[in-house]
Protein backbone atom coordinates (compact mmCIF):
# COMPACT_ATOMS: atom_id res chain seq x y z
CA UNK A 1 0.00 0.00 0.00
CA UNK A 2 1.28 3.38 -0.52
CA UNK A 3 1.57 6.45 1.62
CA UNK A 4 -2.01 8.08 0.57
CA UNK A 5 -3.82 4.39 1.60
CA UNK A 6 -1.93 4.06 4.68
CA UNK A 7 -2.91 8.18 5.72
CA UNK A 8 -5.39 8.45 8.76
CA UNK A 9 -7.28 11.31 8.41
CA UNK A 10 -9.90 11.45 10.85
CA UNK A 11 -9.24 12.48 14.70
CA UNK A 12 -7.00 10.26 16.17
CA UNK A 13 -7.71 8.93 19.80
CA UNK A 14 -5.28 8.29 22.06
CA UNK A 15 -4.68 6.59 25.73
CA UNK A 16 -1.59 7.38 27.93
CA UNK A 17 -0.37 4.66 30.05
CA UNK A 18 2.01 5.61 33.15
CA UNK A 19 1.53 9.62 34.24
CA UNK A 20 5.37 9.90 36.28
CA UNK A 21 8.01 11.72 35.33
CA UNK A 22 8.13 10.71 31.14
CA UNK A 23 4.20 10.47 31.04
CA UNK A 24 3.85 13.97 32.37
CA UNK A 25 5.67 15.14 29.84
CA UNK A 26 4.07 13.06 27.01
CA UNK A 27 0.86 14.48 28.18
CA UNK A 28 2.13 17.68 27.69
CA UNK A 29 3.13 16.99 24.27
CA UNK A 30 -0.14 16.10 23.24
CA UNK A 31 -2.42 18.33 24.22
CA UNK A 32 0.02 21.06 22.92
CA UNK A 33 -0.57 18.51 19.77
CA UNK A 34 -4.27 17.98 20.11
CA UNK A 35 -5.06 20.95 18.10
CA UNK A 36 -3.20 20.50 15.23
CA UNK A 37 -2.84 17.13 15.09
CA UNK A 38 -6.50 16.57 15.82
CA UNK A 39 -5.54 13.82 18.33
CA UNK A 40 -7.54 13.64 21.76
CA UNK A 41 -6.83 11.72 25.22
CA UNK A 42 -9.18 9.30 25.86
CA UNK A 43 -7.85 7.38 28.75
CA UNK A 44 -5.23 7.63 31.49
CA UNK A 45 -3.93 5.14 33.26
CA UNK A 46 -1.52 5.19 36.49
CA UNK A 47 -1.71 3.45 40.17
CA UNK A 48 -0.70 6.14 41.90
CA UNK A 49 -3.49 8.73 42.68
CA UNK A 50 -2.13 12.22 42.56
CA UNK A 51 -0.31 11.52 39.22
CA UNK A 52 -3.26 9.72 37.55
CA UNK A 53 -4.96 13.45 38.67
CA UNK A 54 -2.43 15.09 37.73
CA UNK A 55 -2.24 13.58 33.88
CA UNK A 56 -6.55 13.72 34.34
CA UNK A 57 -6.97 17.22 35.11
CA UNK A 58 -5.36 18.38 31.49
CA UNK A 59 -8.20 16.45 30.13
CA UNK A 60 -11.74 17.34 31.10
CA UNK A 61 -13.43 14.17 30.96
CA UNK A 62 -10.79 11.64 30.69
CA UNK A 63 -11.25 8.03 31.13
CA UNK A 64 -9.27 7.12 34.39
CA UNK A 65 -7.51 3.86 35.50
CA UNK A 66 -5.24 2.11 37.74
CA UNK A 67 -3.42 0.07 35.93
CA UNK A 68 -1.96 0.17 32.37
CA UNK A 69 -3.78 -3.53 31.80
CA UNK A 70 -7.23 -2.83 32.99
CA UNK A 71 -7.42 0.22 30.37
CA UNK A 72 -5.87 -1.81 28.01
CA UNK A 73 -9.22 -4.29 28.58
CA UNK A 74 -11.46 -1.68 28.59
CA UNK A 75 -10.26 0.83 25.92
CA UNK A 76 -9.54 0.94 22.13
CA UNK A 77 -7.39 3.98 21.20
CA UNK A 78 -6.27 4.35 18.03
CA UNK A 79 -2.56 5.05 20.15
CA UNK A 80 -1.54 4.13 23.16
CA UNK A 81 1.88 5.63 25.09
CA UNK A 82 3.71 3.60 27.20
CA UNK A 83 5.50 5.32 29.69
CA UNK A 84 5.76 2.83 32.52
CA UNK A 85 9.14 1.88 34.12
CA UNK A 86 10.75 0.14 32.07
CA UNK A 87 10.32 -3.72 33.23
CA UNK A 88 6.19 -2.89 31.99
CA UNK A 89 6.95 -2.10 28.66
CA UNK A 90 6.91 -5.18 26.46
CA UNK A 91 4.21 -6.60 28.12
CA UNK A 92 2.14 -3.44 27.53
CA UNK A 93 3.22 -2.65 23.98
CA UNK A 94 2.44 -6.55 23.29
CA UNK A 95 -0.89 -6.16 24.40
CA UNK A 96 -1.75 -3.01 23.11
CA UNK A 97 -0.42 -4.34 19.76
CA UNK A 98 -3.10 -6.98 19.83
CA UNK A 99 -6.01 -4.78 20.08
CA UNK A 100 -4.72 -3.23 17.20
CA UNK A 101 -3.08 0.30 18.55
CA UNK A 102 -0.04 1.92 17.51
CA UNK A 103 2.10 2.38 20.01
CA UNK A 104 4.95 5.11 21.14
CA UNK A 105 6.99 3.57 24.09
CA UNK A 106 9.41 5.12 26.04
CA UNK A 107 13.07 3.44 25.55
CA UNK A 108 14.79 1.10 26.64
CA UNK A 109 12.39 -0.75 24.63
CA UNK A 110 12.56 -3.37 26.30
CA UNK A 111 15.33 -5.52 28.64
CA UNK A 112 15.56 -8.59 27.26
CA UNK A 113 16.28 -10.57 23.76
CA UNK A 114 13.42 -12.53 24.37
CA UNK A 115 11.05 -9.55 24.65
CA UNK A 116 12.84 -7.53 21.63
CA UNK A 117 12.00 -10.93 19.44
CA UNK A 118 8.24 -10.90 20.64
CA UNK A 119 7.82 -7.35 20.24
CA UNK A 120 8.84 -7.38 16.42
CA UNK A 121 7.22 -10.86 16.22
CA UNK A 122 4.27 -9.19 17.32
CA UNK A 123 4.40 -6.02 15.67
CA UNK A 124 4.72 -7.94 11.71
CA UNK A 125 1.35 -9.75 12.65
CA UNK A 126 -0.48 -6.84 13.82
CA UNK A 127 1.20 -4.60 11.22
CA UNK A 128 0.86 -1.91 13.43
CA UNK A 129 3.63 1.05 13.91
CA UNK A 130 5.41 1.47 16.49
CA UNK A 131 8.13 4.66 17.06
CA UNK A 132 10.21 4.21 20.57
CA UNK A 133 11.52 7.47 22.59
CA UNK A 134 14.80 7.37 21.69
CA UNK A 135 14.64 11.13 21.81
CA UNK A 136 18.24 12.09 21.00
CA UNK A 137 17.45 11.03 17.58
CA UNK A 138 15.26 14.26 17.83
CA UNK A 139 17.49 16.80 19.73
CA UNK A 140 18.11 19.79 17.37
CA UNK A 141 21.65 19.38 18.58
CA UNK A 142 22.10 15.82 17.55
CA UNK A 143 20.70 16.14 14.16
CA UNK A 144 22.55 18.81 13.61
CA UNK A 145 25.54 16.63 14.39
CA UNK A 146 24.36 14.04 12.09
CA UNK A 147 23.77 15.87 9.26
CA UNK A 148 26.86 17.86 8.89
CA UNK A 149 28.44 13.89 8.92
CA UNK A 150 26.77 12.73 5.96
CA UNK A 151 27.09 15.98 4.06
CA UNK A 152 30.77 15.87 4.84
CA UNK A 153 30.31 20.18 5.66
CA UNK A 154 33.42 19.69 7.79
CA UNK A 155 35.20 16.88 6.10
CA UNK A 156 35.50 13.56 7.56
CA UNK A 157 34.41 12.37 10.96
CA UNK A 158 37.51 11.57 13.16
CA UNK A 159 36.25 10.62 16.12
CA UNK A 160 33.33 11.73 18.34
CA UNK A 161 33.26 11.70 22.66
CA UNK A 162 29.62 11.42 24.33
CA UNK A 163 28.79 11.87 27.93
CA UNK A 164 25.46 11.68 29.92
CA UNK A 165 26.15 12.46 33.49
CA UNK A 166 23.24 12.52 36.38
CA UNK A 167 22.72 12.26 39.53
CA UNK A 168 21.67 9.02 41.04
CA UNK A 169 18.00 8.16 39.56
CA UNK A 170 16.53 7.48 42.77
CA UNK A 171 13.29 9.45 42.02
CA UNK A 172 11.06 6.60 40.30
CA UNK A 173 8.11 4.51 41.15
CA UNK A 174 9.13 2.24 43.98
CA UNK A 175 12.53 3.21 43.24
CA UNK A 176 12.62 1.22 40.20
CA UNK A 177 15.87 2.56 38.92
CA UNK A 178 17.74 1.60 41.17
CA UNK A 179 17.06 -2.43 40.75
CA UNK A 180 19.13 -3.88 37.43
CA UNK A 181 16.02 -6.04 36.84
CA UNK A 182 13.57 -3.37 36.27
CA UNK A 183 15.40 -0.40 34.67
CA UNK A 184 18.79 -2.38 33.28
CA UNK A 185 21.29 -0.74 34.97
CA UNK A 186 22.96 3.02 33.99
CA UNK A 187 23.80 0.73 30.55
CA UNK A 188 20.16 0.36 29.37
CA UNK A 189 18.54 3.59 31.28
CA UNK A 190 21.18 6.28 30.10
CA UNK A 191 23.48 4.99 28.08
CA UNK A 192 21.36 4.08 25.68
CA UNK A 193 20.63 7.41 24.67
CA UNK A 194 24.52 8.06 23.35
CA UNK A 195 24.79 3.84 22.02
CA UNK A 196 21.58 4.70 20.68
CA UNK A 197 22.17 7.62 18.38
CA UNK A 198 25.94 6.45 17.40
CA UNK A 199 24.20 3.66 15.88
CA UNK A 200 21.59 5.87 14.05
CA UNK A 201 24.66 8.13 12.82
CA UNK A 202 27.62 5.97 12.22
CA UNK A 203 25.85 1.90 11.71
CA UNK A 204 26.58 -0.52 13.64
CA UNK A 205 30.04 -0.73 15.92
CA UNK A 206 33.06 -3.08 14.65
CA UNK A 207 33.84 -3.86 18.23
CA UNK A 208 34.07 -2.13 21.16
CA UNK A 209 35.44 -2.26 24.77
CA UNK A 210 33.71 -1.25 27.89
CA UNK A 211 35.34 -0.11 31.90
CA UNK A 212 32.33 0.17 34.42
CA UNK A 213 31.86 1.04 37.82
CA UNK A 214 28.92 0.18 40.47
CA UNK A 215 27.28 1.60 43.85
CA UNK A 216 27.99 -0.74 46.52
CA UNK A 217 24.47 -2.91 46.13
CA UNK A 218 26.27 -3.88 43.16
CA UNK A 219 24.16 -1.78 40.61
CA UNK A 220 26.31 -0.93 37.81
CA UNK A 221 26.34 3.20 38.18
CA UNK A 222 28.87 4.18 35.08
CA UNK A 223 29.92 2.74 31.99
CA UNK A 224 32.61 4.15 29.30
CA UNK A 225 32.31 2.01 25.90
CA UNK A 226 35.36 2.63 23.54
CA UNK A 227 33.74 1.62 20.17
CA UNK A 228 35.61 1.84 16.65
CA UNK A 229 33.47 2.52 13.67
CA UNK A 230 35.41 1.56 10.84
CA UNK A 231 37.85 4.25 10.92
CA UNK A 232 36.33 6.33 13.09
CA UNK A 233 36.33 5.88 17.19
CA UNK A 234 34.28 6.81 19.89
CA UNK A 235 33.63 6.90 23.39
CA UNK A 236 30.69 7.22 25.34
CA UNK A 237 30.04 7.59 29.07
CA UNK A 238 26.79 7.61 30.91
CA UNK A 239 27.35 7.91 34.91
CA UNK A 240 24.42 7.70 37.47
CA UNK A 241 26.40 8.90 40.52
CA UNK A 242 27.09 13.19 39.85
CA UNK A 243 26.50 14.64 43.04
CA UNK A 244 23.21 16.31 43.38
CA UNK A 245 24.53 19.78 43.18
CA UNK A 246 25.79 18.76 39.27
CA UNK A 247 22.80 19.65 36.85
CA UNK A 248 21.86 16.49 34.02
CA UNK A 249 24.58 17.05 31.68
CA UNK A 250 24.19 15.74 28.16
CA UNK A 251 27.66 16.55 25.71
CA UNK A 252 29.36 15.71 22.62
CA UNK A 253 32.47 16.68 21.02
CA UNK A 254 33.18 15.42 17.28
CA UNK A 255 36.59 15.76 15.92
CA UNK A 256 36.17 16.65 11.74
CA UNK A 257 38.95 17.06 9.59
CA UNK A 258 37.95 20.83 9.43
CA UNK A 259 35.98 22.17 12.67
CA UNK A 260 35.26 20.78 16.17
CA UNK A 261 31.74 20.52 17.17
CA UNK A 262 31.23 20.84 20.90
CA UNK A 263 27.38 20.52 22.76
CA UNK A 264 27.06 21.26 25.99
CA UNK A 265 23.35 20.82 27.22
CA UNK A 266 23.95 22.91 30.25
CA UNK A 267 25.34 25.82 28.33
CA UNK A 268 23.85 28.52 26.09
CA UNK A 269 24.61 28.16 23.47
CA UNK A 270 24.80 25.05 23.66
CA UNK A 271 26.08 23.97 20.99
CA UNK A 272 29.15 25.73 19.29
CA UNK A 273 31.35 24.67 15.80
CA UNK A 274 35.09 25.80 16.40
CA UNK A 275 36.66 25.82 12.31
CA UNK A 276 39.81 25.30 11.50
CA UNK A 277 40.88 28.96 10.61
CA UNK A 278 39.71 30.10 14.23
CA UNK A 279 35.90 30.99 13.47
CA UNK A 280 33.56 30.52 16.20
CA UNK A 281 30.27 29.96 15.71
CA UNK A 282 26.72 28.54 16.94
CA UNK A 283 24.54 27.41 14.39
CA UNK A 284 21.48 28.01 13.46
CA UNK A 285 19.14 24.86 14.01
CA UNK A 286 15.90 23.42 12.89
CA UNK A 287 13.16 23.73 16.05
CA UNK A 288 9.95 23.65 16.09
CA UNK A 289 9.47 23.63 19.43
CA UNK A 290 10.06 27.09 20.34
CA UNK A 291 6.85 29.03 20.73
CA UNK A 292 3.95 28.89 22.77
CA UNK A 293 1.37 26.62 21.82
CA UNK A 294 -1.78 29.21 21.39
CA UNK A 295 -4.64 26.84 21.79
CA UNK A 296 -3.12 24.80 24.99
CA UNK A 297 -1.35 28.00 26.09
CA UNK A 298 1.37 25.44 26.86
CA UNK A 299 5.36 26.25 26.44
CA UNK A 300 6.87 24.24 24.01
CA UNK A 301 10.36 25.09 24.66
CA UNK A 302 9.33 23.47 27.98
CA UNK A 303 8.96 20.22 26.28
CA UNK A 304 11.71 20.78 23.52
CA UNK A 305 12.84 17.64 21.89
CA UNK A 306 9.91 15.26 22.89
CA UNK A 307 7.31 17.75 21.67
CA UNK A 308 8.99 17.20 18.29
CA UNK A 309 9.18 13.13 18.20
CA UNK A 310 5.61 12.65 19.38
CA UNK A 311 5.12 15.45 16.62
CA UNK A 312 6.89 13.15 14.17
CA UNK A 313 4.68 10.09 15.37
CA UNK A 314 1.78 11.67 14.47
CA UNK A 315 2.76 12.99 11.43
CA UNK A 316 3.48 9.76 10.02
CA UNK A 317 0.65 8.33 11.38
CA UNK A 318 -1.63 11.30 9.58
CA UNK A 319 0.47 11.06 6.45
CA UNK A 320 1.22 7.24 5.86
CA UNK A 321 4.48 7.75 5.41
CA UNK A 322 7.35 5.22 7.15
CA UNK A 323 8.34 6.02 10.17
CA UNK A 324 12.32 6.04 9.85
CA UNK A 325 13.56 8.12 12.55
CA UNK A 326 12.92 5.46 16.01
CA UNK A 327 10.97 2.53 14.52
CA UNK A 328 10.64 -0.53 16.99
CA UNK A 329 13.57 -2.67 15.38
CA UNK A 330 16.22 0.19 15.69
CA UNK A 331 14.80 0.39 19.44
CA UNK A 332 15.61 -3.19 19.79
CA UNK A 333 18.82 -3.30 17.97
CA UNK A 334 19.85 -0.50 20.28
CA UNK A 335 18.91 -2.92 23.72
CA UNK A 336 20.72 -5.38 22.22
CA UNK A 337 24.01 -3.80 22.12
CA UNK A 338 23.28 -2.35 25.52
CA UNK A 339 22.69 -5.72 26.65
CA UNK A 340 26.23 -6.93 25.14
CA UNK A 341 27.77 -3.71 26.58
CA UNK A 342 25.72 -4.58 30.27
CA UNK A 343 27.22 -7.72 30.08
CA UNK A 344 30.82 -6.60 29.39
CA UNK A 345 29.97 -3.99 32.06
CA UNK A 346 29.38 -6.67 34.28
CA UNK A 347 32.54 -8.94 33.60
CA UNK A 348 34.95 -5.72 33.95
CA UNK A 349 33.58 -5.22 37.28
CA UNK A 350 33.83 -8.77 38.73
CA UNK A 351 37.74 -8.53 36.85
CA UNK A 352 37.98 -5.32 38.81
CA UNK A 353 36.78 -6.09 42.44
CA UNK A 354 38.31 -3.25 44.07
CA UNK A 355 36.10 -0.96 42.11
CA UNK A 356 33.15 -2.93 42.40
N1 LIG B 1 13.35 9.59 26.85
C1 LIG B 1 13.87 10.08 27.95
O1 LIG B 1 14.67 11.00 27.95
C2 LIG B 1 13.45 9.49 29.25
C3 LIG B 1 13.66 10.19 30.45
C4 LIG B 1 13.22 9.61 31.64
C5 LIG B 1 12.60 8.38 31.62
N2 LIG B 1 12.43 7.72 30.44
C6 LIG B 1 11.79 6.40 30.39
O2 LIG B 1 10.40 6.57 30.60
C7 LIG B 1 9.87 5.47 31.33
C8 LIG B 1 9.20 6.00 32.59
O3 LIG B 1 10.15 6.67 33.39
P1 LIG B 1 9.69 7.77 34.46
O4 LIG B 1 10.90 8.57 34.78
O5 LIG B 1 8.47 8.46 33.99
O6 LIG B 1 9.33 6.82 35.69
P2 LIG B 1 8.32 7.15 36.87
O7 LIG B 1 8.58 6.13 37.92
O8 LIG B 1 8.39 8.60 37.21
O9 LIG B 1 6.88 6.93 36.20
C9 LIG B 1 6.32 5.67 35.94
C10 LIG B 1 4.83 5.75 36.30
O10 LIG B 1 4.21 4.49 36.02
C11 LIG B 1 3.24 4.24 37.04
N3 LIG B 1 2.96 2.80 37.06
C12 LIG B 1 3.73 1.80 37.53
N4 LIG B 1 3.15 0.60 37.31
C13 LIG B 1 1.98 0.85 36.67
C14 LIG B 1 0.96 0.04 36.11
N5 LIG B 1 1.02 -1.30 36.15
N6 LIG B 1 -0.08 0.65 35.51
C15 LIG B 1 -0.16 2.01 35.45
N7 LIG B 1 0.77 2.82 35.95
C16 LIG B 1 1.84 2.26 36.52
C17 LIG B 1 3.87 4.80 38.31
O11 LIG B 1 2.93 5.11 39.28
C18 LIG B 1 4.60 6.03 37.78
O12 LIG B 1 3.81 7.21 37.92
C19 LIG B 1 11.06 4.56 31.62
O13 LIG B 1 11.11 3.54 30.66
C20 LIG B 1 12.27 5.47 31.49
O14 LIG B 1 13.44 4.79 31.11
C21 LIG B 1 12.82 8.26 29.27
Amino acid sequence: MGERENAITRKLTVALIGCGGMGGTHNLALKALSDEMDVEMIAIADCREECLEKGAAVWPGVHKYGTGMELLENESPDIVHICLPSYLHADHAVRAMKKGCHVFIEKPVCLSKEEGELLLQTQRETGVKVMVGQVVRSFAEYRYLKEIYEKQTYGKLKSVVMQRLSRKAAWGFENWFMDEEKSGSVVLDLHIHDLDFLRYMLGEPDSFTVKAASFDTGLINQVITDYQFKDIFAVAEGLWDVSPAVAFEPSFRASFEEATVIYNGTKDPALLVYEKDGKVFAPELKKDDQMQDAVSGINLSDLGPYYTEIRYFLECLRSGKEMRRAPLEEGVKSVLLGLEELEAAREYIKGHKSNG
